[in-house]
């Protein structure tokens, strides 16, 4: 294994720099989680007594900053998404949202955000004037017994209002919809339908192994081809091309795009480009990934020149397996930790 080897500082078409792993996959993608906390307990995510991370190995918006200019600039990361856990829980996110308004001079063109949308009724209006771009909202159900359920006591009005807010604030908003048979596969139809109606773009993600908690198992995988099935019953339904983004996009009654993520059943590993990164600093090459490369240390000792910084990273990017199947069950965190 090298990590200097042959591709990694393979120049991309616009002359920035490009990582790429062992397989040539180059990377543009950095997602961060700011926090594992969060306010709900959605069972496909958090264990079911989650033991927070302690306050002090969280790292500071200062090093976030630091860390993400690193990716920007030295390894072409174009866009960033926040992620957490919950990651509006954490206290000043707009401000560290315009603290990165000085990478888009280096390359950075898109923040966005993932949020259970509960705290965006607040924050929606801070965050778009400190440039956020788009947000994706999870809601997994309409039914607001069942969206409780789901989410360990949440409320559905709640999310429907953040959403609101976001989008009367200029945000772009996305809706995403974790499957899992024997909770909500019957609300495919409703979301879909509310989706339509609202004209949001819409997800479904096949359910993951990484709910922390043992609960995933393949019989709960409501599959893309399953989910197409009874969109079918309700909708015209049309294929529309794949494209390099994780999920297969479907054109209803020749109006709304409706998106599929087979992570389960068509993982998109071959073609995957994100890099994650973790609240106290490390970096996963995979949500898979058995452990991450913790980067703390060498950004303590980064002040005066990257070097190991850079080859810690490069070296954990270019050992990204090959995908998920490779790695079935060896992960050690869960969802709220990576950051989905
Ligand atoms: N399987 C699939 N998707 C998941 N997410 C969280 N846990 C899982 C899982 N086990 C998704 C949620 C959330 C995003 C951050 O990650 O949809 O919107
Ligand atoms: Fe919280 Fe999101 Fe995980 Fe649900 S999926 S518990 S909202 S981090």
């Amino acid at each position: 294994m090298n990590p200097g080897g042959p591709h990694p500082e393979r120049q991309a078409d616009t002359a920035r720099p490009a990582i790429a792993d062992r397989f040539g996959r180059v990377k543009r993608k950095l997602r961060v989680s700011l926090t594992d906390r969060c306010n709900y307990r959605c069972v496909y995510c958090m264990p079911e007594c989650p033991v927070w991370k302690p306050r002090a190995d969280i790292l500071r918006f200062e090093e976030l900053h630091a860390l993400v200019g690193f990716f920007v600039r030295r390894l072409g990361i174009e866009q960033v998404r926040l992620t957490g856990g919950e990651p509006l829980v954490r206290r000043g996110v707009a401000g560290f949202v315009r603290m990165l308004a000085d990478l888009r001079a280096s390359g950075l063109n898109r923040v966005s955000l993932s949020s259970n949308g509960v705290m965006l009724a607040r924050f929606a209006g801070a965050l778009a004037r400190a440039g956020l771009d788009d947000v994706n909202v999870s809601l997994d159900a309409i039914s607001p017994a069942l969206f409780s359920r789901m989410t360990g006591g949440g409320q559905v009005r709640d999310v429907l209002r953040g959403i609101e807010a976001a989008r009367k604030a200029g945000l772009r908003v996305k809706l995403n919809a974790v499957v899992i048979r024997g909770m909500n596969q019957d609300e495919i139809v409703p979301l879909t339908e509310f989706a339509v109606s609202e004209d949001l773009p819409l997800r479904f993600i096949e359910f993951m192994p990484l709910d922390g908690r043992g609960f995933w198992s393949a019989d709960k995988v409501v599959t893309e081809r399953e989910i197409l099935a009874l969109v079918c019953e309700r909708f015209e339904v049309s294929a529309t091309e794949r494209t390099n983004e994780p999920a297969s996009y479907y054109l209803l009654d020749s109006k709304f795009q409706l998106g599929i993520i087979a992570t389960v059943s068509n993982p998109f590993c071959a073609r995957c480009d994100r890099v994650r990164l973790t609240a106290d600093g490390r970096v996963f090459s995979c949500l898979f990934a058995p452990a991450g490369v913790d980067l703390r240390e060498a950004l303590a000792r980064s002040a005066g020149g990257a070097e190991s910084l850079d080859s810690l990273v490069r070296e954990a990017i270019w050992n990204k397996p090959a995908g998920f199947i490779e790695l079935r069950g060896r992960g050690e965190v869960s969802m709220n930790v990576l950051g989905g």
